[in-house]
């Protein structure tokens, strides 16, 4: 069972999907989006044995001030240029040495509406780095590429991050959010990171969205379900000021993620559904001379590296706003201990079915979310998993979660429906709202 100290808790397997057939209507038709590609992980793989190449070239790393950092962002600009990328160098300074971000920019798209996926490139000095985090690196530069080879033109603006410093305390990625007016911060929609994808022993985490500052329920969930659809199940992980992300999350930008894990001893359990050595951890070389090129999980990295392109894809084309009317009902509902209650939402005058981002704003009050169980319950009884329990600490659950509901009729009672199933923590709905 859980444990309400611990920092992962189990992700749901329940999804939130409605039909996968949509209905005919003659208005909002959504654009046609385009499927993201699998990457080939041999390719990401090319990219690890190169970076290990520059290790071994300079002294056995590519740490921040050293002549293998520079290598190494000098060959992911070299491959960016070659295809069409807006590349720019940001220097700064961090403990008396000379370091580099590497910003590329893919042109073209809303830019307004960025959407940016980054990770660090260099390493500890004990080591070539090639897990950490060689794999985010390399994943998110072959998804780069691809994103060139097929001429991806999405309705967002796309932007790469590759990080420097990021082991002497996140310093690259905090001057770059830093340096940014908040005018340039406000255009970056979403930031997901990447460090750690592929290790030896490794793990499925996906950020909590709840977590960060400004965590995205929303793309954990839409990360949460790519796994699901190929079989993999996932934990989330509250991976707080640990990764490059934090600076964007205490921007305000939405932030996400995944990770196969680093110091932290992988359990049974854990071993029991992802396979590996329980009692081990999930990268017993973390920060030390043997993370090289055998120090790589080729199925975690073959399946992460698809997720950022997952990601990317889905994110990029975007699903355009609500438009139609909003629904709240603002009155309180206590949560009494071990209890389930429901709040209604009478919909009327809306035309057909709901639509396939139907956003659901719930506001509550408790004393410990990981208590809670929360549903939408469309007029038809369908229910749809919002959030499920876990060992999440966290307190209140203030957040917008976006259901498909598009096999719904709009028109009839909807009802928020909560269950606290662990004793103790108890809390209230002050409100809830379905904007159509
Ligand atoms: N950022 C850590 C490092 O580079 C690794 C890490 C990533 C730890 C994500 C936790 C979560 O050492
Ligand atoms: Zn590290
Ligand atoms: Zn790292
Ligand atoms: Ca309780």
């Amino acid at each position: 069972m859980f444990s309400k100290k611990s920092t992962l808790s189990l992700a749901s397997a329940l999804l939130l999907t409605g039909t996968l057939l949509s209905p005919l209507t003659a208005s909002a038709a959504p654009a046609a989006t385009v499927a993201a590609p699998d990457i080939p992980v041999a390719n990401v793989q090319a990219h690890l044995t190169n970076l290990q190449s520059i290790a071994t070239a300079n002294s056995g790393n590519r740490a921040h001030g050293r002549p293998g950092y520079r290598a190494s962002i000098d060959y992911v600009k070299a491959k960016l240029d070659a295809v069409g990328f807006q590349t720019s160098l940001q220097q700064f300074t961090s403990s008396g040495a000379t370091g580099w971000n590497l910003i590329a920019d893919w042109p073209g798209g809303d830019p307004n509406n960025i959407l940016m996926l980054g990770g660090h490139l260099d390493s500890v000095t004990a080591g070539p780095g090639i897990n950490d985090n060689g794999t985010g690196s390399s994943g998110i530069l072959e998804v780069a590429l691809t994103v060139a080879a097929q001429q991806f033109q999405p309705a967002k603006h796309l932007r790469f991050g590759w990080w420097g410093a990021e082991e002497l305390g996140l310093v690259g990625s905090t001057f770059y959010v830093n340096s940014l007016s908040s005018t340039e911060k406000a255009k970056i929609k979403t930031y997901l990171n990447f460090d750690m994808t592929g290790s030896p022993n490794p793990g499925y985490f996906v950020y909590a969205g709840a977590s960060q500052p400004s965590g995205s329920v929303a793309v954990q969930q839409m990360l949460v379900d790519y796994y699901t659809s190929i079989g993999v199940q996932t934990e989330l992980t509250e991976v707080g000021g640990r990764s490059d992300h934090a600076a964007f999350a205490r921007a305000g930008i939405a932030t996400g993620g995944t990770f196969a894990g680093a110091e932290v001893v992988k359990t049974a359990a854990q071993a029991a559904k992802w396979g590996g050595t329980s009692g081990v951890a999930f990268d017993r070389c973390y920060h030390r001379s043997c993370d090289t090129i055998d120090n790589v999980n080729v199925a975690a990295l073959d399946r992460n590296t698809d997720a950022i392109a997952h990601a990317l894809w889905t994110l990029a084309q975007g699903t355009p706003p609500p438009t139609g009317p909003k629904f709240e009902n603002t009155a309180d509902v206590t949560i009494p201990d071990l209890t389930t209650v429901e709040s209604p939402i009478t919909v009327s005058g809306v035309t057909g079915n709901a639509p396939a981002a139907l956003a659901v704003g719930v506001d509550i009050t408790h004393t410990y979310r990981g208590d809670l169980v929360i549903d939408l319950v469309a007029p038809d009884g369908t229910a749809f998993r919002l959030k499920s329990s876990g060992s999440d600490s966290g307190d209140d659950v203030v957040a917008t979660y976006t259901v498909n509901a598009s096999g719904e009729v709009a028109n009839g009672v909807w009802k928020l429906r909560v269950q606290d199933v662990a004793r103790q923590d108890t809390g209230r709905i002050n409100g809830w709202s379905l904007q159509f």
